[in-house]
């Protein structure tokens, strides 16, 4: 092959070919302008396989290490922007492939020996993968570390809970923040276990039938840290289950983004004034002056449409496929890689915000307030002095109800008015009636009494550190 014919994809098969591919064709067949994204793990990739070719007795260790140095070579022109990516080479596999064969001649012809594109890609692409898991693993775990100080910081401010968007019970801010804390680690837990599906080795499994030589994957797995091979060879080169796993995990994660968005976009509004998010994390209005909306959240509630239409495209890209390789799995990258870059993006956003967050505790407890939200404690009180509970909350119904068209709180009700409505009730209902008391109240595994919020604070740093 002259130098000239390595510029050309169309000599990588070749002899077969009587006329060029059409310039539609070969753009529109073309991956190279975003799966070189890939360079790094077809570079790890190939030489990992190299190595095991030598060790095995069938590349020579003089082509061998023609082929490290050409990768080096490679490795320098790529980061210093001096590679030319060149559409006629359709994609990454190829571009590099070429460029060796350019560099260290006969020995870059005989890097794909046992191997085939198909295995190659897939092997590229888990490689990626894995390492972009261990970086939004990381990220999940910041986005929790700026959640539980915050957390922590207002375990004792009083929240409105709401149930159907109606005041329900008053809750800790921090025991709101600690929910969201429960999703995001869910998150991490199901990522890790996506990822030891992830990190198994597609080589060896060639075109689809394996191959003749005497390749031994275990080495190749074994070099690039994975922990198995891909036990069957069609499945190995077909499958994507992988992608499709780990855009539902990223889907998840960015629903949980979602509704922690539409919280802070409510709670930030006029009408509830809970919050404030500073000022670097939101936007002013071209005609409102008095405007500053919060941007980002907004924005992490509409990309997490995106994240999820990809899972469905994903999906619907493999439903049809027979067996093995098809053309079609090309298609898998740009979902895969939006998805990748738009979570990592919000949850880098989402952590630095988190920490811009300020509440107005005072708006908070006042919204408490206007909700009759411990009544259920006044029932509780009831049903401890002996009352049945059916009835203790029926009782309440009636106290509440006095109490709205006085226009006041349970608790501004004098005791000889709440003692009309049950004997029973003593001068130590005032305790149970306060916002405060509510809150304390709940001292169980779980709840919301501030001593169990600083609990589990304590008990997710520790998950976190170990
Ligand atoms: N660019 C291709 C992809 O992303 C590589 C595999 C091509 N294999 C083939 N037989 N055409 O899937």
């Amino acid at each position: 092959m002259s130098q000239n014919q390595l510029d050309k994809k169309s000599e990588a098969w070749s002899a077969l070919f009587s006329e060029p591919m059409s310039d539609l064709v070969k753009r529109y067949t073309s991956s190279v302008f975003f799966d070189q994204r890939l360079w790094k793990q077809d570079i790890r990739g190939s030489l990992a396989h190299a190595e095991m070719l030598c060790h095995q007795g069938i590349l020579g260790a003089d082509d061998l290490a023609a082929i490290q140095r050409g990768m080096a070579t490679i490795t320098q022109e790529i980061e210093n922007g001096s590679f030319t990516w060149k559409l006629d080479l359709e994609d990454v596999h190829l571009n590099i492939e070429a460029r060796l064969t350019q560099l260290v001649g006969d020995a870059g012809k005989r890097l794909h020996t046992g191997r085939s594109r198909n295995d190659q890609v897939a092997t590229d692409v888990r490689l990626w993968l894995r390492d972009e898991i261990d970086l939004i693993d990381g990220l999940l775990a910041q986005l929790q570390t700026a959640l539980l100080a915050l957390a922590e910081q207002h375990a004792d401010a009083i929240l409105p809970g709401f149930t159907h968007l109606q005041v329900a019970q008053p809750v800790s801010f921090g025991h709101h923040m600690l929910a969201y804390v429960e999703m995001f680690a869910r998150d991490a837990e199901r990522l890790q276990d996506v990822r030891r599906r992830v990190n198994r080795l597609p080589l060896g499994a060639a075109a689809l039938a394996g191959t003749s030589y005497p390749l031994d994957r275990e080495r190749v797995a074994a070099t690039l840290g994975m922990e198995g091979v891909c036990q069957n060879s069609l499945d190995a080169v077909s499958d994507r289950d992988f992608a499709i796993e780990f855009s539902a995990a990223a889907s998840l994660a960015m629903v949980h983004i979602s509704r922690l968005s539409e919280e802070l976009v409510l709670w930030m509004s006029q009408s509830f004034g809970f919050i404030d998010i500073a000022d670097r994390f939101c936007t002013g209005s071209s005609i409102m002056p008095q405007k500053k909306n919060p941007d980002v959240p907004e924005l992490a509630r509409g990309k997490s449409g995106r994240v999820i239409g990809h899972l469905m495209g994903l999906l619907t890209l493999m439903k049809g496929q027979p067996l093995a390789y098809n053309k079609d799995n090309q298609e898998d990258k740009e979902p895969l890689f939006d998805t990748v870059d738009t979570l990592k993006d919000t949850l880098r956003i989402f952590a630095e915000m988190v920490g811009g967050i300020t509440i107005r505790p005072q708006a908070m407890e006042r919204a408490a307030l206007k909700g009759y939200a411990t009544a259920t404690d006044l029932a509780d009180y009831l049903t401890k002095k002996g009352l049945p509970f059916r009835d203790a909350h029926e009782t309440v119904a009636h106290a509440v109800k006095a109490a709205i068209a006085q226009g006041v709180d349970l608790s501004e009700l004098p005791l000889e008015a709440l003692q009309k409505f049950n004997p029973a009730i003593g001068p130590d209902v005032f305790g149970v009636l306060s916002l405060r008391g509510s809150l304390n109240a709940r001292n169980i595994l779980g709840g919301t009494a501030p001593a169990q919020v600083r609990a589990q604070v304590a008990r997710h740093r520790g998950r976190l550190q170990a």
